[in-house]
């Protein structure tokens, strides 16, 4: 699965405006394929653990309080070059930036409030995917 597995997670500012359907809408049409989804809530705990890399970011207790703010959906998404495709398919962190027709740019309000993650690396995908799903959810 490695390359073709990635991990996406429509944050709480999407869920909260009933973004959940258009998005998901926007990521089967791109031709990738949901192996795995769920709504969750992240403690903060959690939302440190997941966001662990920017921990040292004055942005880091904004942002994890704001992912553990309300629900969010954790997705497994499988494409080839899923981890590469995804991130075009969202756009830049920052909706200002971000192009034409990609997620963020439709769906995100502010560099904090962007709509969506996706996994940066295939061995973050790997990791990512581990923190929200069993192998016995992904490997089936
Ligand atoms: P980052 O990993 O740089 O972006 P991406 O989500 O595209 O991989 O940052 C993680 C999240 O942290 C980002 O989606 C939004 C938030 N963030 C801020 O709130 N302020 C900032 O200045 C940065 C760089 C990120
Ligand atoms: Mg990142």
């Amino acid at each position: 699965m490695m390359g073709k597995i990635t991990l996406a997670v429509i944050k709480p500012d999407s869920v909260e405006k009933g973004y959940i359907g258009p998005i998901l809408f926007h990521i089967v049409n791109a031709g990738f394929y949901i192996r795995a989804l769920k709504m969750t809530d992240l403690s903060k705990r959690s939302a440190k653990k997941f966001y662990a890399e920017h921990k040292e970011s004055l942005f880091f207790d904004s942002l994890v309080n704001f992912m553990s703010s309300g629900p969010i959906v954790s997705i497994l998404l499988e494409k080839e070059n899923a981890v590469e495709d995804f991130r075009t398919l969202i756009g830049d962190k920052n909706p200002i930036h971000a192009a034409e027709g990609t997620i963020r740019k439709l769906y995100a309000s502010s560099l904090e409030k962007n709509a969506i993650h996706g996994s940066d690396s295939n061995q973050n995908a790997f990791r990512e995917c581990l923190f929200y799903f069993s192998h016995r959810e992904i490997f089936w």
